[in-house]
């Protein structure tokens, strides 16, 4: 990795459907081009899919351990993150603003990120994306609190 590149966390699975097609792609590029491994699960392209195929794609190889973290896509955001927390140690975080963003790391460790493309625009989403990945997660009575519903059946 050059030194103008940025250490993020390498790789990072990435999955949308077809709502979010485009959006995927930009961030992928974004990604890329800061030196990131991506590992692009689909969709790809801009015929209809079902969302949950691709959010256990991510959240499966986030959650077995395959991946460190991933970013799931859709029109909302809503459907991938409901289907994402269904997976063991999985903490989807689904955002919209830069606060938020940076929390869901700080408190929350989230593992994927989940945008809605039909609720931000593009800039806004690589920034939450930057912030996401360059953002630690504080540990201490933080972890105590995941460890609690990390014990939920
Ligand atoms: C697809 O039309 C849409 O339902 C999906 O992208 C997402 O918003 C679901 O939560």
């Amino acid at each position: 990795m050059s030194k103008d590149k940025t250490p993020y966390e390498s790789p990072v699975v990435i999955g949308c459907d077809h709502a979010a097609y485009p959006l995927k792609e930009a961030i992928k590029a974004f990604l890329q081009e800061k030196g990131v491994d991506v590992v692009d699960a689909g969709c790809h392209g801009l015929e209809s899919v079902n969302y949950p195929d691709f959010a256990k794609e991510v959240a499966g190889k986030v959650s077995d351990g395959t991946y460190p973290r991933g970013i799931l896509l859709c029109g909302t955001g809503l459907g991938m993150s409901m289907a994402a927390n269904r997976f063991k140690g999985i903490r989807a975080a689904l955002v919209s603003d830069g606060f938020s963003a940076r929390m869901s790391r700080m408190h929350n460790d989230s593992n994927i990120l989940v945008m809605g493309a039909r609720v931000i625009g593009e800039s806004l989403a690589l920034d939450l994306v930057q912030t996401w990945m360059e953002t630690p997660f504080e540990g201490g009575r933080h972890l105590d609190r995941l460890q609690m519903f990390d014990s939920f059946k």
